[in-house]
């Protein structure tokens, strides 16, 4: 019998792909993760010949944005990637399976496979009032996750709601939103992947390093990989030029904010908020928020809905992420740092206007 193509031959087969492209996209995913780029061909490797994880997808209380995420994924595109280097047995949006046949399977998985596979978990889950806001199969997301994420080997929490309770947490969180650790207390092997949606890169950076060295990668004191949320948006801003000049955006559509200025006024959270956004980008590494003239809103950071709102408003003034009042402790250290640069460029924009008119609006 002919051997079966794998993804990436066929898709050099179909013109759509050359090896070169492939071994340099994971080159840069070996960039992400701080190795060098020679690591690139290895991780090309195992990626086509690396037995494929068993997965499964389980969605809750949220609004599919990591599926949608994944779906829309960049070349090599998550989906084909993630759909032929793992099998992924569960995925209720995309799979074909319905009704008691999906969780027959989902049942079978369970016991064939115990502490086998992976579970990757999207949406916060209900847990008010006996967990009714959220069942699937007659089964509440409580139950459901409880019995999948003891069962597996691994649980990725995709997206700030899986991860930190996201929009249904928000105060006054009438269901009783919890994200997967609250859930599921004492889980082992949780890794975090936040953001609203969490990026397609990074999930599918994780699902390259685990195929490569076969575990997860180092991680951060919420449980997310170092290489993805390491640095606050702020290290590596394309505008922190701007930020460290004193030149910022005052109003929307101003001079400063056509021409890139610092978007700290406008609310920006990018000194609390840690994710690599500036480096991977979005939409094929097109743009992200503060490239194309938003502020950051702390998407990927604990209780975002609840801390970082009003979203317009600049840090020191948001009630209870004042200095003083801080959101964390990596966030103390920040929203001090911040404000403290804030007010020194004020001081020196001060005595510049004594020593100079200034007339352009962009020097602010
Ligand atoms: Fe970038 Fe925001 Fe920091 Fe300004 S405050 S440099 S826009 S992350
Ligand atoms: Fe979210 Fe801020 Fe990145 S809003 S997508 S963490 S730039």
């Amino acid at each position: 019998m002919a051997k079966q193509m794998s993804w990436l031959e066929r898709e050099i087969d179909l013109g759509r792909i050359t090896r070169r492209e492939f071994v340099s996209y994971c080159s840069f995913v070996a960039g992400l993760f701080a190795l060098p780029a020679s690591m690139g061909s290895r991780i090309a490797e195992a990626a086509e010949n690396a037995e494929r994880p068993i997965v499964m997808w389980m969605e809750f209380q949220d609004c599919a944005g990591n599926s949608e995420s994944l779906l829309r994924g960049s070349r090599p595109t998550a989906a084909e990637l993630i759909l032929d280097h793992i099998s992924l047995e569960y995925h209720e949006t995309i799979m074909a399976a319905a009704g008691h046949q999906a969780e027959e399977h989902r049942q079978d998985v369970l016991k064939k496979h115990k502490g086998e596979f992976i579970a990757i978990v999207e949406g916060s889950i209900p847990a008010a009032d006996g967990g009714v806001y959220c069942c699937v199969g007659g089964q509440s997301a409580m139950d459901l996750v409880e019995e999948t994420c003891r069962a597996a080997a691994a649980t990725i929490a995709v997206g700030t709601c899986a991860t930190f309770g996201g929009l249904p947490a928000a105060a006054p969180n009438p269901t009783g939103a919890l994200s997967v650790a609250d859930a599921v207390p004492g889980l082992k092997n949780l890794i975090n992947v936040p953001a609203c949606p969490a990026n397609v890169e990074n999930l599918t950076a994780l699902i390259l390093y685990y195929l490569t060295f076969n575990r997860f990668p180092p991680l951060d004191r919420l449980q997310r990989p170092l290489f993805a949320y390491g640095k606050a948006i702020h290290d590596n801003c394309e505008r922190r030029a701007h930020f460290d000049n004193g030149l910022y955006a005052e109003q929307w559509g101003d001079d400063a904010h056509r021409h890139g200025a610092c978007l700290y006024k406008l609310g920006c959270k990018g000194p609390v908020t840690s994710q690599n956004c500036p480096v991977v980008r979005w939409n094929e590494g097109t743009n992200w928020p503060i490239g194309c003239g938003h502020p950051c809103i702390g998407c990927a950071e604990p209780d975002f809905w609840d801390k970082m709102t009003p979203f317009y408003a600049h840090l020191p003034t948001i009630p209870g992420a004042g200095v003083g009042t801080p959101l964390d402790t990596v966030g103390a250290v920040a929203v001090g740092a911040t404000a403290a640069a804030f007010v020194a460029h004020g001081v020196i924009k001060a005595v510049r206007d004594r020593a100079v008119p200034d007339n352009d609006s962009t020097s602010n």
